[in-house]
């Protein structure tokens, strides 16, 4: 979603802040700004559609300057146009503003600004930011003061970045509530800002994160925090260790691909280091829950969205079965508004990618405020969620980049599989001979994902993709654990490549998508060798009696699936509980390879975005 970047030191800031937007590009956006101090007056380039958009306009008219702020927006209040894209200005042209974020009161805000003299030039809620700070501003408080005066007027998260001629020194940041994070970046003689961390990261480690109503005053020599009631804050200086080439495409054509491949690495990354394959323990150094602490839980509540929430239906398997915990699988976006029932005998598990995503944020606050034990899976460090959680477990798989998540969803099921062991061994809920068994399925895991990823090539991919690219609708269908990979393959397809596609619950098929069934409707089914196995093929008989066309997920060696089915995908035999980690990739590759075809934006499909930091 929108992005932000900001610069103050020595160098030019224009390339500075268009490189770190550029980073950002996969969060999904539609028009793109940037504002920097020149000669003492703020110059302004916004552009609609992609940053090259940008990039061409600043080659025709270049900007000069060592200060400066960039976004790249992703509509809520008004379509995306030049006159909407951020940063916008106030009247005087001296102070400007970029936000992430909804100002939830925008049109009181706005009539009563009319009403003072003030003329909006857009229909965004941002532009009263802009203008409230105008109204605020004095030279003695200057920007800091004229900002924090202005957020105390704002319902609705916001993140905001402000600068003004008057003060050709500074940039001041301010967030308040979940609406994407504020890093500031600390470099040597020179600061940064950014949305989110991958914009950065090439200039520097050391960040400082902004709370929750807190307002940083940015200048080369570093920040100054404090919370918008004045208090001054000591913030926590934290080392990023990412490495910015992982982020980098390498020899493949889309971020999606990469990140698709390198599954059998990004395993290894989330499990190493928290097994004693010899002990069969587990270990998660972020989660300090004691067992007197696990042992009161009366059950979990698992909260997430899109293919988190996907991940959390398997999680679910997990937890029951091997920490014998009873739990509930929600999106954020429900679970906030249905008044769950919660207490402090409650554990919730967030699952969030970016850590920024805005119901599963909402729904850890809700859980906060009724007592909870919050723990998260996420994979962005020093994200939003990670910070507000009790208890930590990283997905470890480096940064994702291509909006439709790939890497992620395989890395958070092993983290939920590992919190299911850590749990079982706090719990004492099953005995040392089980849970080795468990965690000797899990050495394996790698080495399997590895070995589904190299066979074939690409051929049975592509071969797929060539010959039903052009259908308009796919079923898919799964039972037990690989129920909620149905539901993640149709998504993924749907994502990147626009084709109707619809998970179903194989067992369902007969209470209503039956009727749909027909040569136009490719049917994909997942049947691997569990305890479903029986009760799958005999959904693949029901399609085949309708001319239905089958495309079976099914385990190495099975011949007899090959009778019945019209095309098979073989994965390894594992173990039922892990199954899905290999089960889904298939699926992944199977909605690239068509998307490919289609000629679609596969790392930023249309109105899609990485990090969801809006309702
Ligand atoms: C967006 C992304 C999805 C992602 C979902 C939840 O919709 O496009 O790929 O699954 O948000 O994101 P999170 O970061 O919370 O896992």
């Amino acid at each position: 979603m929108c992005g932000i970047v900001g610069y103050v030191g020595p160098r030019a800031a224009t390339p500075i802040v268009v490189n770190g937007l550029q980073r950002l590009e996969y969060r999904g956006y539609d028009s793109a700004g940037i504002a920097v101090v020149q000669n003492g007056s703020i110059e302004v380039r916004r552009e609609v559609g992609k940053l090259s958009n940008l990039v061409n306009l600043l080659a025709e008219q270049p900007t000069n300057g060592h200060l400066a702020v960039g976004h790249t927006r992703w509509a809520t209040h008004g379509k995306p146009s030049q006159q909407n894209a951020h940063p916008h200005r106030d009247a005087s042209g001296e102070i400007v503003v970029v936000q992430n974020g909804i100002v939830e009161n925008f049109r009181e805000l706005r009539e009563s600004l009319q009403a003072e003299g003030f003329e909006f030039q857009s229909e965004t809620d941002t532009e009263v930011i802009v203008f409230l700070i105008a109204l605020h501003y004095a030279p003695e408080g200057g920007l800091a003061e004229a900002v924090r005066k202005a957020l105390g007027y704002l319902k609705g998260p916001s993140a905001i970045v402000a600068l003004t001629s008057r003060e050709p020194d500074k940039l001041v940041a301010a967030r308040l509530g979940n609406a994407g994070g504020v890093a500031i970046g600390l470099g040597d003689g020179e600061s940064f800002i950014a949305s989110d961390i991958p914009a950065i990261l090439e200039h520097t480690r050391r960040m400082i994160f902004l709370e929750d109503r807190q307002l940083a005053v940015v200048t080369r020599d570093g920040a100054i925090v404090q919370t918008l009631d004045g208090q001054a804050v000591r913030p926590e200086v934290h080392e990023i260790s990412w490495d910015p080439i992982s982020a980098a495409k390498g020899e493949y054509r889309h971020f999606m691909q990469k990140e698709i491949f390198e599954q059998a690495r990004s395993l290894t990354d989330t499990i190493r280091g928290r097994v004693d394959f010899a002990a069969g323990e587990v270990y998660l150094e972020d989660m300090p829950l004691t067992a007197e602490r696990a042992r009161s839980f009366d059950r979990a509540v698992i909260v997430a969205c899109g293919t988190s929430a996907y991940s959390g239906l398997v999680g679910k398997f997990m937890l029951e079965k091997i920490a014998r915990i009873p739990v509930e699988v929600d999106y954020g976006s429900e679970f906030r508004y249905r008044d769950p029932i919660i207490d402090e005998r409650t554990l919730i598990v967030t699952i969030t990618q970016s850590g920024e995503t805005v119901d599963t944020l909402a729904a850890m606050e809700e859980g906060r405020a009724k007592g909870a034990y919050l723990c998260s899976i996420v994979n962005v460090i020093g994200s939003q969620a990670a910070r507000m959680s009790d208890g930590v477990i990283y997905m470890h798989c480096g940064p994702e980049i291509g909006v439709a998540s790939t890497k992620a969803f395989t890395s958070s099921l092993v983290d939920q599989y590992l919190l299911a062991l850590f749990l079982a061994q706090l719990r004492d809920s099953i005995g040392p001979l089980a849970r080795q068994k468990l965690v000797d399925d899990l050495a394996r895991l790698p080495e399997l994902a590895g070995r589904l990823l190299d066979a074939d090539a690409n051929t049975v991919y592509e071969d797929l993709a060539e010959r039903f690219h052009r259908y308009r609708n796919f079923l898919y269908l799964g039972r037990g654990i690989n129920y909620p990979v149905a539901l993640e393959g149709a998504l993924k397809l749907k994502e990147i490549s626009y084709i109707h596609a619809e998970g179903y619950p194989a067992g369902e098929m007969k209470h209503g998508p039956i009727a749909l069934i027909d040569r136009d409707m490719p049917v994909v089914t997942l049947a691997p060798q569990d305890e479903v196995y029986d009760k799958m093929v005999s959904q693949v008989e029901q399609v085949k009696a309708r001319s239905g066309i089958v495309i079976a997920i099914a385990t190495e060696g099975d011949e007899f699936i090959r009778s019945r089915a019209d095309h098979v995908i073989t994965i390894p035999a594992a173990p039922p509980l892990l199954t899905p980690v290999l089960s889904v990739m298939p699926l992944q590759r199977l909605a690239y390879e068509m998307a490919v075809r289609r000629g679609a934006d596969v790392d930023q499909p249309r109105n899609l975005a990485k990090s969801v930091t809006v309702e």
